[in-house]
């Protein structure tokens, strides 16, 4: 099987999208008639190369990360170049694996319904999507911290290669909780306190003004 890989991030090589697609992707590889191609989608260039790509593969991964409860605006972009060749496409089978800066699942859950939908609209078959959380500091995260979910999305692109599919009780656990327990709510409010937002939002002057909303 050969699998295209479309990354979303604005980031590119340097993306957390690219972390998480790693190893993916040596689990996929394990069987050495696996192949991928990836193309970045942040770059006018590479946005014409996955269209060309896309139109003939026949299985599919976009990645990214959330950006603004919803994809990035390159994604947006090449989705919306989609639609002039969909007559083109052949038979595919697509996923996703969609990562948020946010831990909790609530992040990303309400965007699947919409990646579900968009594959069918594009005549594909839709075989799921990944999510997790928490991604932002996963370059400078210690390995003990990061090595759970990265061994999980490699046997995710093991199974993939064995099945065909994306297996919905790892995206279960992948996920973990869709929300924090009461008591990891109150812990992060007294971070948000003291170590990031606040102290970040008074060290710019803004902390005073982060209720207000300019385009009312
Ligand atoms: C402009 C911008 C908007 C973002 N919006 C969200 C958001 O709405 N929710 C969230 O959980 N994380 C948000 N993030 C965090 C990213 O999802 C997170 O940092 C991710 O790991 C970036 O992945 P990348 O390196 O692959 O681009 C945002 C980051 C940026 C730069």
């Amino acid at each position: 099987m050969k699998l295209l890989v479309c990354n979303g991030s604005p980031r590119g090589r340097t993306s957390n999208t690219d972390i998480l697609l790693k190893p993916f992707l040596e689990g996929f590889e394990e069987d050495s008639q696996n192949t991928h191609e990836t193309v970045y989608l942040n770059s006018e260039d590479g946005r014409k190369q996955a269209i060309t790509s896309f139109v003939q593969a026949e299985l599919i991964l976009i990645g990214f990360p959330l950006y603004t409860d919803a994809m990035p605006g390159i994604v947006k972009e090449f989705i919306e170049a989609l639609v002039p060749v969909k007559k083109e496409l052949k038979q595919f089978r697509i996923m996703f694996l969609i990562h948020s800066g946010f831990s909790e699942g609530s992040h990303t859950k309400y965007i699947v319904r919409y990646l579900d939908k968009l594959s069918r609209r594009l005549g594909g078959t839709y075989l799921g999507t990944i999510r997790t959380g928490g991604t932002e500091g996963i370059k400078v995260q210690p390995a003990f911290m990061t090595q759970k979910l990265l061994t999980q999305l490699k046997i995710m692109g093991r199974l993939l290669a064995q099945t065909g599919k994306i297996d919905e009780t790892l995206i279960n656990k992948i996920v973990q909780r869709e929300r924090f327990w009461k008591i990891e709510l109150f812990f992060s409010e007294i971070m948000s306190e003291y170590m990031f937002w606040n102290p970040w939002l008074k060290k710019n002057g803004a902390f005073e003004k982060r209720f207000d909303k300019p385009l009312i």
